[in-house]
């Protein structure tokens, strides 16, 4: 059931043009982001995406390029899309949606019933009052985003930090049996979305609190109650480190019957100590057949709630970590993507000779992803039997349509005949090399006829 309604999804929103639509079947030279990476494992490589900073190049271009699922790190609580009793406000939030659309990405619905960032209103509420207008929230919420969420985080960190039971809350005051009246409003509501439970320091085995969410969720699957995922939050520093046992958490939850995943991923830290870690995460959640996706809380280091534990796979300028290397490789991914053919042929010659030899030359392909209204374009470009320094890539869009966002190249002109020239990271491309760009447009995409102009 579930299955189905993905796979309609990206039929939904990938009408297939002239180009090749590669959204479900990543090929292996494309595993150069985490996205292509993850998916190509079965996995989703996530970020947490903040709606108001999308204005910013540096991070929309990332954001495009490399991740293939989204969670609002603050648009979809509570307080933002219910200020009011029964007054719901969705602007913001469908502005993820419609950019999760834009790149084929998959969306995580965060959070619907929390005892953090409830409006006003809630927050002064009690008893059946209470329930009443968590419920409502619920099937309010979950009806409008119908079809478009892959899991929600329906019940977010209800449990005490240290002694193993539920966290005191005006939620928990109404009974004890709040969360798993959350779920069965959840499934009533949207009967094919993954319904998830989610918190922290619920990553070591041998704590308390995982063993109070772990007797959670056995108790729900044993007396029928809704539940398709936990959500292990995953933010790890020296208070809450990176447990070695935290491949048999994952493991133990998912033999319950539940998907695993993470969530909020963050590590503090630096250098390799970090890059270790996080490529022992990504390790123990490929091991983990049930583990089904890995979400990090925000793009560079800037963005983060914890800026100052530089925690993320980016720095402040958008330059991948070390972190961000070892997270890739650790996925099966590579930063370099010259083809077999070209590194057998380029093994004796001196890198001197191979910059001199023949005539640089290229050629780009277009794959495109269009939906009603509008299209994403990933165009590769591919190096002849000479090494490139620099390159420019030129296509043509019918009339009407217009570029609105491009990521890894320089764009020239919006509509009509347009270019896009390598930026200053990913110009120098091995003989046989290749190398990605894609930009986002409003109107019909382009046809798959290229130019490839190289230097
Ligand atoms: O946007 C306003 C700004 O206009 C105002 O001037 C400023 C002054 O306080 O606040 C800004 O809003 C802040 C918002 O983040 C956006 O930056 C809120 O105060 C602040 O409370 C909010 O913090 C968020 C936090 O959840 C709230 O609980 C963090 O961004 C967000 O990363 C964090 O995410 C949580 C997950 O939802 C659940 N798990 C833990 C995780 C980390 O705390």
């Amino acid at each position: 059931m579930r299955r189905s309604r993905a796979i309609l999804t990206v039929l939904a929103t990938g009408a297939l043009t002239a180009g090749a639509l590669t959204v479900l079947s990543p090929s292996a030279d494309a595993a150069s982001t985490l996205g292509s990476a993850a998916a190509a494992q079965g996995r989703y490589f996530g970020t947490a995406v903040s709606i108001n900073k999308l204005s910013d190049a540096t991070y929309s271009s990332i954001l495009n390029r490399e991740f293939n699922s989204v969670t609002a790190e603050n648009e979809m609580k509570i307080d933002a899309l219910e200020p009011q009793q029964n007054q719901f406000n969705y602007t913001t939030a469908d502005r993820l949606i419609t950019l999760a659309n834009g790149m084929g990405a998959k969306v995580r619905g965060h959070t619907l019933a929390w005892h953090s960032q409830q409006p006003g209103w809630m927050q002064s509420m009690s008893g059946t009052a209470l329930r009443s207008a968590m419920k409502n929230h619920i099937t309010q919420v979950m009806t409008h985003y119908k079809g478009k969420i892959d899991s929600w985080d329906v019940v977010n960190e209800a449990f005490d930090d240290s002694n193993g039971g539920r966290r005191d809350s005006n939620l928990q005051r109404t009974g004890n049996d709040w969360i798993e009246d959350a779920f069965k409003t959840a499934r009533a509501a949207d009967p094919a979305v993954k319904l998830c439970y989610n918190d922290y320091n619920t990553d070591n085995w041998t704590w308390a609190k995982t063993q109070g969410v772990y007797n959670m969720v056995k108790d729900f699957k044993a007396r029928g109650v809704p539940i398709d995922c936990v959500g292990f939050q995953s933010h790890f520093n020296s208070g809450s480190p990176y447990p070695s046992n935290y491949r048999t958490t994952l493991q133990n939850f998912a033999d319950l019957g539940v998907d695993v995943q993470i969530t909020e991923l963050d590590i503090e830290g630096s250098g390799t100590t970090q890059a270790n870690t996080y490529a022992n995460v990504v390790r123990d959640c490929l091991a983990v057949t049930r583990c089904n996706g890995i979400t990090v809380w925000g793009i560079r280091d800037s963005d983060s709630w914890r800026a100052s534990g530089t925690p993320l796979l980016f720095d402040a300028n958008g330059n991948p970590k070390q972190a961000y290397t070892s997270t890739l490789a650790a996925l099966g991914g590579s930063t370099s993507s010259p083809s077999p053919s070209a590194s057998s042929s380029s093994a004796s010659p001196s890198p001197s000779a191979s910059q001199s030899s023949g005539t640089r030359s290229c050629t780009a392909t277009v794959t495109v992803n269009a939906w009603t209204g509008g299209f994403v374009a990933t165009v590769k470009v591919t190096a002849g039997g000479a090494a490139l320094t620099g390159w420019t890539a030129g296509l043509t869009l019918p009339t009407g349509s217009a570029v609105t966002n491009t990521w890894s190249a320089t764009a020239a002109g919006t509509s009509g005949a347009v270019s896009f020239t390598n930026v200053g990271y990913n110009g120098t491309v091995a003989a046989g090399g290749t190398t990605e760009f894609g930009f986002q447009g409003t109107g019909n995409p382009p046809s798959t006829t290229t130019t490839c102009t190289a230097r």
